[in-house]
C-alpha cells in the first residue's frame, strides 16, 4: 500500500518503522514514464521505496516557471501506487524550508556554472540544497536519478562522494517516446507545432553519434548535430551543444563521451544527452 505524509515528522516516524533498505526517488511531481522508470528500477534494488515530490523554490530563476510547474499530485500517488512504492513524501515549502531560504547552501563547484548553470545561475545551488536535505530527512540506502538530466546526475554523485554522503547513487537510463523525445515533465507546455521541432534535440545527438560511430572527431560530431539545430526558423533556438568527457571533467573528449544540448523551443526549454564513443 502507498501512504501519502506531508510532513517531516511523519516521514521521520515512518522512516524510523522501515526494516531494509531504503531507495528514494525524487521528483518535483507530473510524473511520467521517465519518472517511472526510477521508481520500478527502486522497486527492484530496494526493500522500501520511497517518493519525494516537491517543486524546490530554490532552483528556480526569478523568470522561470515556478508558479506554473505542473501540480498533480492525485495522479502522482497513483502513478507510484501502481508502482510498488512504499511512501510518497509531499511536503508544502515550509516542511522543507521552516527556517525560510537556506543561508547555508551547497556550493556545486565549477562545474555548476558550465552548461545549464551557465544558463540557470543558482539552479545546481538550488538543485544540490534541496537533494541533500531531502537525503538527511529520507535517510536512503540507495537514491535514483535520471541520465535525462545529466549534470544533475553527475554533480549528485560529486556532492556525495566529496561530502561523504553515505548513500549508493544509482543513474537509470532515459526514457524516451517512440519518436525519440526524451520525457520530460515540461513537455506538457509544448504546442503541436512545438512538440514536432523538440524532436530535432534528440535527432541533433542521433546525428552527432552517428558522426562519432563513422570514425568523424569531436568537431565533426558537433558539426553534426548543430546542421540540425542552426536555423532558428525550425521553431529550436539554441543554448548549447556541447561534447565532454562521462565525468564531465574539463580537457579533451576521447573514447567513451556525451553529447549534450539544451534548446529553447517557443518559450520551453528543454534538454537531452546522449552516449558517444569517439575514437
Ligand atoms: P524532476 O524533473 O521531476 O525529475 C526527477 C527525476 O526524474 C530526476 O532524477 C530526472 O533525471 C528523472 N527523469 C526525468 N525525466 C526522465 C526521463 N525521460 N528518463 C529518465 N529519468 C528521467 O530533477 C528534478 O526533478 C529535481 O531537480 C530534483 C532532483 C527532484 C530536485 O528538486
Amino acid at each position: 500500500m502507498t501512504d501519502v505524509v506531508l510532513t517531516r515528522a511523519e516521514l521521520a516516524a515512518r522512516r524510523g518503522a522501515m526494516s531494509g533498505t531504503v531507495g528514494v526517488v525524487m521528483t518535483m511531481g507530473a510524473l511520467h514514464s521517465g519518472h517511472e522508470a526510477l521508481l520500478r528500477a527502486a522497486r527492484e534494488r530496494a526493500d522500501q521505496v520511497i517518493a519525494t515530490i516537491f517543486v524546490n523554490p530554490l532552483q528556480f530563476g526569478p523568470t522561470e516557471d515556478f508558479d506554473r510547474y505542473p501540480r498533480t499530485l492525485d495522479d502522482d500517488v497513483e502513478i507510484c501506487r501502481r508502482a510498488g512504492v512504499d511512501l510518497v513524501f509531499a511536503p508544502a515549502q515550509v516542511e522543507v524550508y521552516p527556517y525560510g531560504q537556506p543561508a547555508v547552501r551547497v556550493d556545486p563547484g565549477l562545474l555548476g556554472e558550465d552548461l545549464e548553470g551557465g544558463s540557470r545561475p543558482g539552479f545546481f545551488e538550488g538543485v544540490l540544497t534541496v537533494v541533500m536535505k531531502l537525503f538527511q530527512l529520507v535517510r536512503p540506502d540507495l537514491a535514483f536519478f535520471g541520465e535525462k538530466d545529466y549534470q544533475q546526475l553527475t554533480l549528485i554523485r560529486r556532492m556525495v562522494r566529496d561530502l561523504d554522503v553515505p548513500v549508493e547513487v544509482v543513474g537509470v537510463p532515459t526514457v524516451r517516446e517512440p519518436d525519440g523525445l526524451a520525457l520530460s515533465s515540461r513537455n506538457r507546455y509544448l504546442s503541436a507545432a512545438e512538440r514536432e521541432a523538440a524532436l530535432l534535440l534528440s535527432a541533433a545527438l542521433r546525428e552527432g553519434a552517428a558522426a562519432a560511430e563513422a570514425g568523424l572527431p569531436g568537431e565533426a560530431v558537433i558539426a553534426a548535430g548543430r546542421r540540425l539545430l542552426d536555423d532558428e526558423s525550425s521553431g529550436v533556438r539554441l543554448d548549447y551543444l556541447a561534447l565532454a568527457d562521462p565525468d564531465l571533467e574539463p580537457g579533451p573528449v576521447s573514447g567513451p563521451a556525451r553529447l549534450l544540448v539544451a534548446a529553447w523551443v517557443g518559450s520551453t526549454r528543454l534538454i537531452d544527452n546522449l552516449a558517444i564513443e569517439l575514437n
